[in-house]
Order: structure tokens, then sequence, then C-alpha cells
């Protein structure tokens, strides 16, 4: 990817936020996806993190444009996964398989399930994965698995653990999608980028999340990272 691009980032929670607005800063055109667009700027409580209703975010984001699903993906040249897990494969539904054919997708969702409350389970493991899931039913979309192992504001921001020295991971099938998602990952900081291999390696780094919601609980942050040291 070169230049600026039209980014279709669907979430509006801390991931689909951060990553929008460090895409926006960055000079992209973003447009964050949502289910349904007035619902989404009605809401006048904080969410499960405290973080304030979406409109207050997006006054302070006046480059940002908020649309449903579909319209962020039809207009975009690349797409963003930032969704709740259970919720990726209802969004990229309603955003429609002709809107998605050919695009590179960024899948930051992991499958955590908190239906029992904390710590939550992974709804798919060992055997397959939720990046897997998303590209078996969507097989024109050229997904790449990343940055699901880390917080939010370390993904657009690394040096904020370890100054930067630690490791971000790739998995995909399709190598220039992994390509562009190597160049999005280094305009946020990122200079350790692990190629994983195809999208099946996602259940790799999806499977860490069962041990990184007890390191938060353990350390009491959620500002750290791993770093593969050869
Ligand atoms: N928070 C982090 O730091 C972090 C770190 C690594 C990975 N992740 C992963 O990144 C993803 C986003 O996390 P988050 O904390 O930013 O937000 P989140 O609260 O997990 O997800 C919010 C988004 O999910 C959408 N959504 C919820 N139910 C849906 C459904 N049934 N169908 C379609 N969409 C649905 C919401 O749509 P509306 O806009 O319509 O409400 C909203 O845009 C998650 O999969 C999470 O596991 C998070």
């Amino acid at each position: 990817m070169t230049g600026t691009a039209k980014i279709g980032v669907f979430g509006t929670g801390s991931v689909g936020r951060t990553v929008g607005a460090k895409l926006a800063e960055l000079g992209h055109a973003v447009v964050i996806g949502t289910r349904d667009p007035a619902a989404t700027l009605a809401r006048t409580d904080s969410d499960h993190f405290g973080n304030p209703p979406f409109k207050v975010w997006l006054e302070a984001h006046p480059k940002v444009h908020l649309k449903t699903f579909a319209e962020a993906a039809a207009e975009a040249e690349l797409l963003v996964n930032a969704t709740v897990g259970h919720g990726a494969i209802p969004a990229l539904e309603a955003a429609g398989a002709a809107n998605l054919a050919g695009k590179v997708l960024l899948d930051i969702s992991n499958p955590l399930d908190f239906s029992k409350g904390f710590p939550p389970f992974l709804s798919v493991c060992n055997t397959d994965s939720l990046g897997e899931q998303i590209q078996r039913a969507f097989p024109e979309l050229r997904v790449v698995k990343t940055l699901n192992t880390v917080t939010a504001a370390v993904m657009v921001n690394p040096k904020l653990v370890a100054g930067g020295d630690h490791t971000i991971f790739v998995s995909g099938n399709d190598a220039g999608a992994k390509k562009t998602a190597t160049e999005v990952l280094q305009s946020f900081g990122w200079t350790d980028i692990v190629d994983l291999g195809d999208i099946t390696t996602a259940r790799g780094t999806e499977m860490y999340l069962p041990l990184w919601v007890r390191l938060m609980s353990a350390t009491k942050t959620p500002m750290f990272s791993i770093k593969v040291v050869r």
C-alpha cells in the first residue's frame, strides 16, 4: 500500500476508535462501520471500558465518518475488522460479499466468550479459529489476522511497551495481503513483524488470549506484549 487509502474500519469500540484515529492521522480517509449509525450516535452511556459515548469521540475526530457496515465497505480499498468476536461474521454479512470481494481485511477480532463472566473462554480453538471462519465464509476476502495480541493503545503505538522492542504477528493465505498488512503495521511503528504462515496460524495468536487475560489480571495492566527472543 503506497500513499493514502480509503479504509473502512468495522467497530465502534476501543479498537475501532484507536485504529481509526491513527489511520486518519496518517492521512487515510477513514469510515467507521456500525450496525445502525443513528442508534450508535444516540448512545449516551460510556461503554464497558469507560470510553465516552461514540458521538463524543466522533466530534473530537472530525476527519472520521460513521456509516453502516455496507457503506463503509463499499467505499473502502482496505478493511479492518474490530467487532466483538461473535459479531465479525454478522458484520461482514451485513457489509455484503460484493463489497468485500478482492479486498484486504486486517482482522483484529478475538473469539472471546464472556457469557460465563471473566475470564472469557474461546468460542473456537484448537482445530479452527475466527480468522479461518471469516476466510471460509468470504473466500474472496483476503484476510490477515494481526494486532489481536496487544491492547488497542499498543496496536498503533508499539513504543508504549519496551520502547517498541517487541513482536507482532501476521497470519493469512495471501502474500500480497500480508505485504499490505505489514506496510500498515510499519506505519504504526512496528519493526519486528513475524509472518506465521497461512490463516490456520491465527489459531496460535487467538489461543494466546487465555494467557493474555490472566497476565492482565496478574500484572494489573494491559500494557504488555510478546517479544520473540531468538
Ligand atoms: N479492546 C482491546 O484492547 C482489544 C485488543 C485486542 C483485540 N481486541 C478484539 O478486538 C475486537 C474489538 O474490541 P473492542 O473492545 O474495540 O470492541 P467490542 O466491544 O468487542 O466490539 C464492539 C463492536 O462490535 C460490534 N458488534 C457487537 N455485536 C455485534 C453483532 N451481533 N453483529 C455485528 N457487530 C456487532 C459493535 O457494533 P455497533 O457499533 O453496531 O455497536 C461494535 O462496533 C474484539 O474482537 C476484541 O476481542 C480488543
